[in-house]
């Protein structure tokens, strides 16, 4: 088995004819944890939807490598299905399938024919999940995210991420919404997941998840991309200070993307 391996390079995402990400790198091996921090509209959202194949992100030139293969030529299914996970800033609710049911059908499209989870098997593993991340067993059997309040979307994010156990995961604002006990169970999850055999990207606001999760890298994206790395004393400068020193340092006037 390939350690897990994303390397994006030199990647440009348009939205319907308008350029968002411009020129982004980077890399991440397993064991890895990264943090992208950055001001709103300056293209993180938008790099995790075009990772996962969102249709209304077109790819302009790049190159994107997962454990070896062109990413950007797997369909939508097959990146989930070759190890890539996604929690998005707004989880879709989904009516008329339980949370348990859809997790089951998500960890068997990984596997092969044949070789499907037993129900025990899958019981015991959600039971054990949903107990580290202090959720009421209620939530196996309600519809997906239907009626969650914010924070449970955010949990139940990390209950699929733990399910599934994917090579690469993207968090997008895990964090948003979620109240001290929550962001520390959130955080438990993740860190339960740390392993060579696991990459982790996280996307926040706020250094305070940065606190529970160590990252190995932050980056700081501004205007489509990423203008600045370091370790995890970055994220707690920019808690003290915002982001007018980068903005200074680079010379940068409006962080957004540029229309
Ligand atoms: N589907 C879309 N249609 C039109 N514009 C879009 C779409 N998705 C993103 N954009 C635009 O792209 C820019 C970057 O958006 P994106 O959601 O990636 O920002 P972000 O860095 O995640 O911001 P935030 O911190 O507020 O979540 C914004 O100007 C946004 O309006
Ligand atoms: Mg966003």
């Amino acid at each position: 088995m390939t350690a897990p391996y994303l390397k994006i390079e030199n990647l440009h995402v348009a939205i319907e004819g308008k350029e968002i990400l411009k020129d982004f790198n980077l890399e991440i091996n397993g064991g890895e944890i990264h943090a992208i921090m950055g001001p709103n509209g300056t293209g993180k959202s938008t790099l995790a939807s075009a990772l996962m194949g969102h249709p209304k992100y077109e790819i302009t030139s790049g190159k994107v490598t997962f454990n070896g293969e062109d990413l950007l030529e797997m369909e939508v299914d097959e990146r989930a299905q070759a190890g890539l996970f996604l929690a998005m800033q707004y989880p879709s609710e989904i009516s008329g399938i339980t949370n348990a049911d859809f997790l089951r059908s998500a960890i068997n499209s990984r596997r092969e024919e044949g070789d499907e989870i037993s129900l025990m098997k899958f019981i015991r593993k959600l039971d054990e999940k949903m107990d580290l991340l202090e959720m009421n067993q209620e939530f196996a059997q309600r519809y997906l995210n239907e009626g969650f309040s914010g924070g449970e979307k955010k949990r139940n994010e990390i209950l699929q991420l733990m399910m599934l156990e994917p090579k690469i995961a993207v968090l997008d604002e895990i964090d948003s919404g979620l109240d001290i006990d929550a962001l520390k169970v959130v955080s438990t999850g993740v860190n339960a997941m740390r392993g060579e055999e696991f990459g982790c990207l996280i996307i926040t606001h706020y250094q305070r998840l940065l606190n529970y999760i160590t990252p190995d890298k932050v980056h700081v994206m501004m205007q489509g991309r990423i203008v600045k790395s370091g370790g995890a004393e970055l994220a707690e400068r920019l808690e003290a200070e915002g982001y007018d020193w980068i903005k200074e340092e680079l010379g940068i006037e409006d962080e957004k993307v540029e229309a």
